[in-house]
């Protein structure tokens, strides 16, 4: 900048001028700005001093100065004193406001010393400047809007107006500047906080702080002032969902990852570092069931889980920052638990009783079936199946099913079932469970004691020991227990008049018979008795079996000779013409023997004879004839011993001793012997005939009515005791064509040990049955003999 100054000199001449009177001690007083060029004109010495120029060279001006000689030079030959190089004001005088360079000028011939003074004043060269680049600040989000932060002033090395005016920042939503002056000339410059800072928002801010000095030419200087925004821990944790959802199966693992959960902090540092935690509020239980991982907010299976306790937990997470004071966020987790068929069915059987009688009707409740499954949906829908070959079925209700009866029992066939119950659900697999129930049929009176045959036929051999065992009879029963306890009994009867119970006993716990007399084959030779075997059950049960009683003959009785019959003990006469030829019947020995069979086989022997050879008995028949012919000398008396034996074991006879006379007229003989036979009072009437006849008629008509009569008087047996009318069966095909059934049957045993003992079949038998009506109408009913002997009861 070109400098004029010549005004100032102008001010200078005008004051020399004033004060050239004063001169020799006066000064000169030159003003200028810094910074002028080299050779820069500063002022006229010679004319300021009044000297030609001339005279400046003779006499030898001399420039002499304390502070700025270097600055300055004056030409001789002008006298004009200008820059000897550029001045700095600010180096020269620094801050100070008064800036001046003083010299002297020394003229000789005469001497002379002038002082002058330059005033150097202030040039707006220098522009403000900030101690640093930049200036740094930290500021809380939290700081609250009208905080003031100190800045650092700007330096200007210019003075006055030149020095630094004013500060200026860049413009800002978040901060102004505030300044004002202090006493002493100095700006202050604040920064205000305008409104509140949001470090999530914006965390840092870069304004451009300006200062301006007040030169007219204006300089300034700038530095950024850097502001970083300190977090608060003002943002709590936030979950990003507000529910969780998540399912685990119910047989998952310990350690099985469920689900993760995330919260974020806006904050930073350790604001925005979390924690995950279970919040209070979570149940307990759940919590001991979960783990969440504090740092990852990962949910883990900690404990057992079980779909039937809980299908679902609901935990409260919260989220943590480390900030002081902590932040907390909130959410809510859900874990369902998904079934899986873990649960077996379970099958309960109720029933009072096990037991089922034998003849409960089909459809008989027989036990109440509850079945369970923990699980649920089609993991808990079970199932149930009894094997089908068994009498039992299962019939399914709402909640349970119920076992009933399907077929009737029979305990005697199969007295107890296992009953295997099956049952499974219908999860994938399914899962099953079996049991077992054992159904025992009880026992119902429903079996008649039986007797092993139907009829016994027991042998005794007469003269039996009285109060021996003859027999025993034994009935089963297949019942159980008292239903098959048996008793015997015999139904009373009456044999011969007398009861039963006279003859037999029985003992009623085994059956065995008991004879309580001695037997005579001779008086009686069988008799029918019914023993009835009776359980005891309730009620009992019972059946008889017809028992024949046989008496066996002994060989106790001795041949009996009936003819010739030996008079008062004397021998017996039969007489023989001498006439006879070989083979003449003589005579015939009749002899019987109340045993029979073998017993009562006779056999005739001769055991002594006069003549051994005239005489020869028949063996079986009896006869005595002739051997040969008589002879004249043959003596007329012949007397034999015939021994009758009878066959038994060991035999029993008898002997007859017998006188044959030998006559000599046969007509003699004939006659006597005769004598009885051909009485001629008894045969020579043909009336005699008649009168027979007709008394032969009317025997046999009143034999019959005599015959029914008795009958009707019960005198003859009755079959069975306890029939109110008394029955008589005969064999239909019976040739004898009797009523007696008793005559019968004595007929047909006759020889029970040589011949089968034949029982009348039941199919042919026909009872002839006279009722009170049939007696006064005389009517003869023939009827099939009714319930069968055995089933009486
Ligand atoms: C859970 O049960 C399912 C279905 O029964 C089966 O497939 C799976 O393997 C089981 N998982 C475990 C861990 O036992
Ligand atoms: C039950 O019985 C059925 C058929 O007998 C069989 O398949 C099943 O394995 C059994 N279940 C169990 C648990 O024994
Ligand atoms: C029947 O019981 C009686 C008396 O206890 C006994 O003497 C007899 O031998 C038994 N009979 C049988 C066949 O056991």
């Amino acid at each position: 900048m070109a400098y004029r100054p010549r005004f100032s000199f102008t001010v200078f001449v005008c004051m020399f001028t004033k004060c050239a009177p004063g001169l020799i001690s006066g000064q000169m007083r030159y003003s200028i700005p810094e910074e002028m060029e080299q050779g820069a004109f500063v002022g006229n010495i010679a004319e300021d001093l009044g000297l030609n120029v001339w005279q400046l060279s003779a006499r030898k001006l001399r420039l002499k100065s304390d502070n700025g000689g270097r600055y300055l030079k004056v030409n001789l030959e002008n006298g004009i004193l200008s820059l000897r190089e550029r001045i700095d004001r600010e180096r020269i005088c620094g801050p100070d406001d008064k800036c001046t360079i003083s010299f002297e000028t020394i003229l000789e011939n005469p001497s002379a010393v002038h002082r002058g003074k330059i005033e150097i004043f202030d040039v707006n060269d220098n522009a403000p400047t900030f101690p640093h680049s930049s200036i740094v600040l930290q500021i809380s989000e939290a700081s609250a809007p009208g905080v003031r932060f100190r800045l650092e002033s700007a330096e200007d090395a210019d003075i006055g107006i030149n020095t630094v005016a004013a500060y200026t920042i860049s413009s800002s939503a978040f901060f102004s500047l505030k300044t004002h002056n202090t006493d002493d000339g100095f700006i202050i410059a604040e920064l205000l906080l305008e409104k509140s800072l949001d470090r999530e928002i914006q965390s840092s801010f870069q304004l451009l702080f300006t200062a301006t000095d007040g030169g007219t030419t204006q300089r300034s200087g700038t530095t950024q002032i850097l502001i970083t925004v300190l977090d608060f821990n003002d943002n709590q944790p936030l979950f990003d969902r507000d529910i969780y959802r998540g399912s685990v199966s119910e047989n998952s693992t310990k350690g099985t990852s469920v689900m993760k959960v995330k919260a974020n902090d806006m904050d930073e540092g350790q604001n925005a570092k979390i924690t995950y935690l279970f919040s209070d509020l979570a149940m307990r239980k759940a919590r001991n069931l979960f783990r969440l991982d504090p740092d990852t907010g990962e949910i883990r299976i900690e404990g057992p889980l079980d779909f039937e306790q809980a299908n679902g937990y609901a935990l409260d997470v919260k989220a943590v920052d480390h900030g002081s004071p902590a932040m907390t966020g909130h959410s809510k987790v859900l874990i369902k638990v998904i079934d899986v068929n873990d649960n077996t069915p379970e099958v309960e059987v109720t029933s009072a009783s096990n037991q089922i009688p034998e003849n409960a009707p089909p459809g008989t409740f027989v036990t109440l079936i509850s079945v369970m499954d923990r699980d649920s949906g089609e993991n808990g829908q079970v199932r149930c199946q009894i094997p089908n070959n068994i009498p039992f079925k299962l019939e399914s209700a709402t909640d349970h099913y119920t076992l009933i009866t399907s077929e009737m029992f029979d305990r005697e066939v199969i007295s107890v079932y296992n009953i295997h119950i099956s049952a499974w659900d219908e999860g994938s697999p399914s899962l099953s469970a079996n049991i077992t129930i054992e159904i025992i049929i009880s026992d119902v009176n429903d079996n008649t004691p039986r007797f092993a045959e139907s009829s016994y036929n027991i042998y005794v051999m007469e003269n039996n020991a009285p109060g021996a065992s003859i027999f025993t009879v034994t009935a089963t029963d297949p019942d159980l227990e008292q239903n098959s306890y048996v008793s015997y009994a015999f139904l009373e009867n009456q044999v011969k008049n007398l009861p039963v119970s006279t003859y037999l006993t029985i003992n009623s716990m085994n059956g065995t018979i008991y004879a309580l007399r001695s037997f005579d084959y001779e008086n009686l030779k069988n008799f029918q008795i019914h023993v009835q075997a009776r359980d005891a059950g309730v009620p009992p049960l019972s059946s008889s079996a017809m028992v024949n009683v046989i008496v066996l003959d002994q060989n106790d009785n001795a041949p009996v000779i009936i003819s010739p019959s030996e008079q008062g003990g004397s021998e017996t006469e039969e007489f023989a013409p001498r006439s006879a030829g070989q083979g003449y019947l003589v005579a015939k020995i009749m002899a019987t023997d109340a045993d029979s069979g073998q017993n009562a086989r006779l056999f005739y022997q001769m055991v002594k004879s006069t003549d051994p050879t005239l005489f020869n008995v028949g063996q079986n028949s009896g006869e005595i004839r002739t051997a040969r012919n008589i002879l004249q000398s043959d003596t007329t008396t012949q007397t034999l011993v015939i021994l009758v034996k009878d066959n038994g074991q060991p035999s029993l006879s008898s002997a007859v001793t017998m006188n044959i006379r030998v006559l000599e007229n046969s007509t003699e003989a004939m006659s006597e012997s005769s004598a009885l036979v051909k009485d001629p009072r008894f045969f020579t009437d043909p009336n005699v005939y008649l009168i027979v006849s007709f008394s032969c008629t009317s025997a046999v008509f009143l034999l019959i009515i005599v015959l029914l009569i008795g009958i009707k008087c019960k005198q003859d047996r009755s079959i069975i005791q306890g029939y109110n009318s008394p029955r008589y069966c005969y064999n239909r095909g019976d040739a004898l064509g009797t009523f007696n059934g008793r005559t019968v049957m004595e007929e047909t045993l006759r020889y029970p040990g040589t011949s089968r003992v034949a029982r009348v079949p039941e199919s042919h038998q026909y009872s002839v049955c006279l009722s009170p009506e049939s007696a006064k109408s005389d009517f003869l009913f023939l009827k099939p003999c009714g319930a069968p002997l055995s089933q009486a009861q």
